[in-house]
């Protein structure tokens, strides 16, 4: 098999995403394979899901460093010292600066829950059920200098129920989130992804599909599990 694309991923929290990319990886058919979990948050749940799948971690405090530059520097290091070849934030809840965005340009990956554009930033289910959308849904996209922002990769779209609450939503965007996730890594590890005037085109020309991998989500491309 061809050289596995070697993931650094970085979290801050819970790293249900991370876990569904460790699932995603332990098949030896996955082309991508994860050398490296950073946390920001020593008491981060993702690094236990990383320790027992035997995947190496560090964890880099953001409190322990001055500036921002100096975080990111240091986050910059750990990667390249792991010979990372794609950068996947699953939860990472920290502004990544300018510098660091362009080091890793095409190469950094975001998971968002919701469609963006819409409802970037933080509280997206609560903002979502406010608004009265009828769909919400997940984005994993590269990363650009603003925040939530850059090529679409994959986006699954979640109905909103008259009954959801910001929990019951956010459940259900989750199981599309982990569908989403491992399908766009594999995509760009295969080498299928291309960006052309800044929005993603799969090289093989796939075409929408949908529903695909669940009853009530619809994804804008075919995944192939
Ligand atoms: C996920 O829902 C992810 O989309 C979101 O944080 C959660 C992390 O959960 N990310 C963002 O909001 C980024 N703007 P996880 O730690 O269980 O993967």
């Amino acid at each position: 098999m061809a050289r596995r694309l070697k993931l650094g991923i970085l979290i801050s929290g819970r790293g249900s995403n991370l876990q569904a990319l460790i699932d995603a990886c332990a098949d030896p058919g996955f082309p991508a394979e994860i050398a490296l979990v950073v946390s920001n948050k020593a008491d981060a749940k993702g690094l236990e899901r990383a320790a027992t799948a035997s995947i190496p971690t560090r964890v880099i405090d953001h409190r322990g460093f001055a500036s921002r530059t100096e975080f990111d520097s240091a986050l910059n290091d750990a990667l390249n010292d792991a010979a990372v070849d794609l950068v996947c934030l699953a939860g990472f809840m920290r502004l990544l600066g300018a510098e660091f965005v362009r080091a890793w340009h095409d190469r950094l990956i975001n998971i968002h829950p919701s469609l963006l554009p819409a409802f970037r930033g933080l509280h997206t289910h609560e903002r979502a059920l406010e608004a009265g959308v009828k769909l919400t849904g997940c984005t994993v996209h590269f990363v650009r200098a603003d925040v939530d922002n850059g090529p679409i990769i994959v986006q699954a779209a979640v109905p909103v129920l008259d009954t959801d609450t910001p929990d019951s939503l956010a459940a259900r965007v989750l199981v599309a989130e982990h569908a989403c996730y491992p399908a766009a890594v594999r995509w760009i590890a295969e080498d299928r992804v291309s960006i052309v005037d800044d929005r993603v085109v799969l090289r093989d020309g796939s075409t929408p599909e949908a529903p695909v991998f669940s009853p009530c989500v619809t994804t804008t491309r075919r995944y192939t599990p």
